[in-house]
């Protein structure tokens, strides 16, 4: 709910139908999700500038580049966790509505939130993506040593340690990230994108 009274709405003069048009395709947030470690943002990355060397207007925001700037406020308690991601959410959408394809690497953590995002988007528009990796592998891989530091209690409230990481159950794509390379990812989502005729 709006706290501001007296606002109005204004539809703009230029459509998401009429950037869709011009830019040759279509727009949506692929939205992964996954635990610290799993492949987020690298596989984020790489899909942008696969996505980037094809012509499409591509764009990713990332966890930690949010937190940041946009989202510096916030910590990693379970409220400021779902403030994050409303707030990514609605950022998202402005993407979505440029004609943007955005890429979201966020953990969020609960699905509660992931599907209130959802709920902004219209049919379609909205594919999350699962990057499924075990905790086991994520933490062996930890490459910002924060996993070291959750187990030795330095870092509190620490996903899939002392925090809790709720899987999607009908995720629209899976990446099992500690089988497939990162060029196999890209290729998986990139096939999702064409048989949905986004791109
Ligand atoms: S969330 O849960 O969606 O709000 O988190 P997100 O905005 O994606 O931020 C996750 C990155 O923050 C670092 N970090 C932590 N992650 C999880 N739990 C705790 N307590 C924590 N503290 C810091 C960590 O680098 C995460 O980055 P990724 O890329 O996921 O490893």
């Amino acid at each position: 709910m709006s706290k501001a009274s007296n606002i109005t709405w204004h539809a703009a003069t230029v459509t998401k139908a009429d950037r869709h048009s011009q830019n040759g395709h279509a727009s949506c947030v692929l939205w992964f999700t996954g635990l610290s470690g799993s492949g987020k943002s690298t596989i984020a990355n790489a899909v942008s500038g696969e996505l980037y060397r094809q012509g499409i207007s591509e764009y990713v925001l990332d966890g930690d580049n949010i937190r940041h700037g946009l989202n510096k406020d916030l910590g990693f308690s379970d409220y400021d966790r779902t403030e994050n991601i409303r707030r990514i959410g609605e950022v998202a959408k402005l993407f979505v509505d440029s004609g943007t394809i955005v890429t979201t690497a966020f953990i969020s953590p609960f699905r509660s939130d992931r599907d209130q995002v959802r709920a902004l988007f219209e049919e379609g528009e909205f594919i999350e993506v699962f990057i499924d990796c075990p905790l086991e592998q994520c933490e062996a891989r930890d490459p910002k040593k924060l996993y070291e530091k959750a187990r030795r209690g330095e870092i509190k409230d620490f996903t899939g340690i002392d925090s809790p990481y709720e899987a999607p159950e009908r995720p629209e794509v899976t990446i099992r990230s500690d089988q497939l390379s990162v060029e196999e990812a890209v290729q998986q989502i990139l096939q999702y994108l064409q048989e949905k005729n986004i791109i």
